[in-house]
């Protein structure tokens, strides 16, 4: 049988796991697919680095031509990551007749749209499982499993690093630098992290989550970002006196047409499922109409589970080949875009208020509540060492968004209130 030729663009942690799943298990892929495959040739930047596999040096190029207008090459396997060269690279490869597998979010979420028109063009797969929560097959199951059903919420723990530093400060009160240290060590953080902790590549993640579950074209500034750079040691300890974890969010909703992405910290109630995804595991919540509560769990970045992803679509490319119903995927987003506006955004909120610790204190501040038609659901005062301050932690009852940002920006010509210590949204 004539074997599949692989080209492989990229030998880094996740490049490294793909030769190894492909040599590994040649013999069950090959089951599966009718014929071997092989990796014909790999693109590096540089030859003569030392590498933890085992590799024909006559493999390995610093030339991305070699592979991508290598005329045995069918499927191509981009693992190198940045979003310029690389686009073009993709793009010349579909233009090609090459089908095409990427891990890469940051480019599918920002040229998502123009990648997979291309491919359309030019009846090529473009197939980008990795790029969201690493070895869980979650964009499969959006596309498939759920194609007869109506998805109204997706939440995500979809950044393995942010989610190891607040496991870390959670239950070992470690230091955030030292555990984001060791993140990097271990192969998960991106080479730059600023996009990990700033709440990014969540982002990202989240763009592409939210195009497939609402099948309309959701673009990265359609995603309100914070990351966990704020949360302390302080916030971490009252969440969890009230019965919450401190968790990385990513939250895709739908009511009716109206969509809002958001990925920010997120003190989510401790009987929920996503409370207990610790370490690098990454999780995806998804609320359908029909089917109601599913979530998937597993490893969400590291060698090995990113690669079963990218060889799993490697294997889904090759039976397409077999079968010759490459790129006849069909859209994924023909719904219109429709987002809501802020008034829209509902959710129940946490707020860590430091007060001038007098009478009067409390009414006041819960009048402000009251004031935007904010209904509050708990209410805690307690004092601090330096009196006369008190600490309120309130919990609110559902509230919008742009009502909460009202009464936030009450505070901040009120005298009483010295400080909005932490505000977090509120799940389960
Ligand atoms: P990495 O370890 O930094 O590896 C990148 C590889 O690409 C290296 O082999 C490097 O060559 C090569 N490369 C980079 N730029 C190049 C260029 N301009 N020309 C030629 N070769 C180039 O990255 P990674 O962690 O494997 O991540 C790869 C992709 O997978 C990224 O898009 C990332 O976001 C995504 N991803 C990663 C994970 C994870 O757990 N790491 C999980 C999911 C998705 P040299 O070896 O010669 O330096
Ligand atoms: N830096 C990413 C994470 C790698 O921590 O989840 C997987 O995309």
């Amino acid at each position: 049988m004539k074997p599949v030729k692989v080209g492989l663009l990229g030998l880094g942690t996740v490049g490294t796991g793909v030769v190894r799943i492909v040599e590994g298990h040649q013999e069950d892929l090959a089951s599966q697919v009718g014929s071997p495959i092989v990796i014909e040739k790999i693109l590096v930047q540089n030859k003569n680095k030392a590498r933890n596999i085992a590799i024909d040096s006559d493999k390995l190029t610093e030339d991305p031509w070699d592979i991508i207008r290598h005329p045995d090459i069918d499927v191509i396997i981009e693992v190198m990551g940045g979003i310029g060269l690389t686009k073009e690279y993709i793009l010349e490869a579909l233009s090609l007749g090459k089908h095409v597998v990427t891990a890469n979010k940051d480019l599918m979420a920002l040229h998502g749209p123009e990648i997979l028109a291309k491919a359309q063009e030019n009846r090529c797969d473009i197939m980008y499982e990795a790029s969201v929560a690493g070895g869980i097959p979650i964009i499969r199951t959006l596309v498939e499993g759920f194609s007869s059903d109506r998805i109204n919420k997706i939440m995500g723990i979809v950044n393995g690093t942010t989610n190891f530093i607040l496991t870390k400060m959670s239950q070992e009160g470690a230091s955030y630098l030292d555990v984001l240290k060791e993140a990097q060590e271990l192969g998960y953080a991106e080479s730059d992290p600023t996009s990990d902790v700033e709440g990014l590549d969540a982002a990202r993640k989240m763009t592409i989550l939210a195009t497939i579950g609402f099948r309309a074209n959701v673009a990265l500034e359609d995603v309100s970002v914070q990351g966990i750079s704020s949360v302390s040691k302080e916030d971490i300890l009252y969440a969890k006196r009230l019965g919450y974890e401190v968790k990385l969010l990513g939250i895709a909703e739908r009511q009716d047409d109206l969509i809002s992405i958001s990925v920010q910290p997120t003190m989510v109630k401790k009987t929920h499922p996503l409370a207990s995804v610790n370490g690098v595991f990454n999780a995806v919540y998804v609320h359908g109409e029909a089917v109601g509560e599913t979530m998937f769990y597993g490893a969400g970045a590291g060698e090995l589970p990113t690669a079963t992803s990218i060889v799993a679509d490697l294997v889904a490319v090759v039976k397409n080949l077999k079968l010759g119903v490459n790129g006849m995927q069909g859209s994924l987003s023909y719904k219109e875009k429709k987002l809501k506006s802020d008034d829209q955004i509902s959710s129940k909120y946490f707020l860590l208020l430091k007060v001038a610790d007098r009478a009067g204190v409390l009414a006041r501040i819960t009048q402000v509540f009251a004031d935007f038609e904010v209904s509050l659901e708990s209410v805690l005062q307690q004092p601090t060492p330096s009196n006369p301050e008190a600490e309120i932690i309130i919990i609110t009852h559902d509230a919008n968004k742009a009502a909460i940002q009202k009464v936030l920006a009450t505070f901040e010509s009120l005298e009483v209130v010295h400080r909005v210590k932490s505000v977090y949204r509120v799940e389960g």
